[in-house]
């Protein structure tokens, strides 16, 4: 099973921005974990701050793999572009979140992307990830122990 995690902005500064609200660790290092955990599955990490090299991502991997937890930041809320993408292609994706947006401002309890996304994950810090991997694999019908 191959499985792209993809960070959109400011996910490169994990760690260290807004500690309060994203935790101390940086993804890097999350990464690893996660890796050593799905032995099973092939993991590819892919971030950017660009919304455009986000959607080629998407196409690129987006017939051949088994989904996509996506992290889109910002871009949750504002693309339209994102939307498509992920409507364009084969892999289900699994929107994630490491705060609860739904507990912020409220321009971010709107997602562009949550109706062509298999499911949403928020709030659970980056175990979120961990809980997007655990759907994918889910929807796979792949049983984990
Ligand atoms: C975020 C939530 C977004 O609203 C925000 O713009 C981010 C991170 C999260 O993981 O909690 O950049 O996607």
């Amino acid at each position: 099973m191959k499985i792209l995690i993809l960070n959109g902005p400011n996910l490169n500064l994990l760690g260290k921005r807004e500690p309060e609200i994203y935790g101390s660790r940086g993804f890097e290092n999350y990464y690893e974990e996660l890796k050593g955990r799905y032995p099973e599955v092939e993991f590819e990490y892919a971030q950017s701050n660009i919304e455009g090299e986000l959607i080629n991502k998407i196409h690129e991997v987006g017939f051949d793999w088994d989904g996509i937890v996506f992290n889109a930041g910002a871009y949750t809320h504002t693309s339209v572009a994102l939307q498509d993408a992920i409507r364009g292609v084969k892999a289900p994706v699994v929107e994630v979140h490491i705060s609860n947006v739904h507990q912020r401002e409220e321009f971010r309890h709107h997602s562009m992307i949550s109706c062509a996304c298999l499911g949403v994950i928020c709030g659970f810090g980056l175990d979120s990830y961990r809980l997007g991997i655990e759907a994918l694999i889910a929807h796979k019908g792949m049983a984990h122990d």
